[in-house]
């Protein structure tokens, strides 16, 4: 296929953008034609011409999912960025474990947001129940969210491919992983998955939650989204957090120059002020 015209790839920006926040600079138009050439080969349409004519006017939900999965990078891997999660025990679990905080209810709550297949989950569940010796004491949900169907449906299925678990240290892979050698995968054992529920949820729409979280990773997918769309995402976590409450984001991510209220606790990583 050839190179998408100018006009065409602003119109593809200019969706992604409105219904996911996601902003598409030129630099992305050979991944973007490359993804749309392979799909249109296997699809009904003749060529990106009506398929986006049809994205434009008469487009399900569905499809603009289908759309959704094209454009979008899911890369993750579990103890993605292992600081993060040592900050997360010796700042949160730590504490906790040792009776040096107060928790309501013993209620520990935590937003994997944009958790792409869930690896990003269950590593918070396998860090849970490694950090705190008294789990069953403890009331703990960890909620992972994603707008992509494939992404949330693998994440459902916790079952991962043998070469996809190299980031899990070996004593935990060995306490939480049910191998199943013949079809080569592993399955997250009950203990940390019974932690985790997995929905499909857009950053950008209203979010459905009654009560506040402990902690919030939303770690690789504010680089996509513009500063006003980051500076707001950022202002609804911190509405959403407990007071101290902490929030991680991508390593390569920051709040710099969102005038958020927030103190850094490491790079990337902040408490909620
Ligand atoms: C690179 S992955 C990051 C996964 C994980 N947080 C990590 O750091 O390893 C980015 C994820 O953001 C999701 N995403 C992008 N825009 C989104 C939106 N508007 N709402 C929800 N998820 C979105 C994509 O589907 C993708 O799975």
């Amino acid at each position: 296929m050839a190179t998408l015209a100018p006009s065409q790839f602003e119109r593809i920006a200019e969706i992604a953008k409105r219904r996911w926040g996601l902003c598409f600079s030129e630099k992305k138009l050979p991944l973007v034609t490359n993804r749309l050439a392979s799909f249109i080969r296997r699809s009904p349409f003749k060529d990106v011409q009506s398929y986006l004519d049809h994205l434009e006017k008469h487009a399900s939900e569905e499809d603009m999912l289908v759309f959704f999965d094209i454009l979008s990078t899911n890369v993750t891997s579990f103890f993605r960025d292992p600081a993060h999660f040592e900050c997360l025990e010796r700042e949160f679990f730590t504490p906790l474990a040792r009776g040096n905080t107060t928790t309501p209810g013993r209620r520990i709550r935590i937003w994997s947001a944009a958790c792409s297949t869930g690896q990003e989950p269950y590593s918070l569940a396998m860090s849970a129940c490694e950090s705190l010796p008294d789990l069953d004491s403890w009331d703990v949900k960890i909620l992972g969210t994603d707008l992509s169907n494939s992404a949330v449906a693998q994440a459902r299925s916790a079952t991962y491919p043998a070469d996809k678990l190299d980031g899990i240290p070996p004593a935990i892979a060995e306490r939480h992983l049910i191998h199943d050698r013949r079809a080569g995968t592993a399955t997250i054992a009950p203990r940390a998955r019974g932690l985790v529920t997995i929905a499909r949820l857009n950053l950008m729409d209203a979010w459905p939650f009654k009560s506040k979280f402990d902690v919030i990773f939303c770690r690789n997918v504010m680089i996509y989204f513009d500063a006003p769309t980051r500076r707001d995402l950022v202002k609804r976590f911190h509405e959403l957090l407990h007071p101290g409450g902490i929030l991680a984001l991508g390593s390569s991510e920051s709040l710099a120059g969102l005038n958020a209220p927030f103190t850094p606790v490491q790079p990337s990583v902040y408490r909620s002020a």
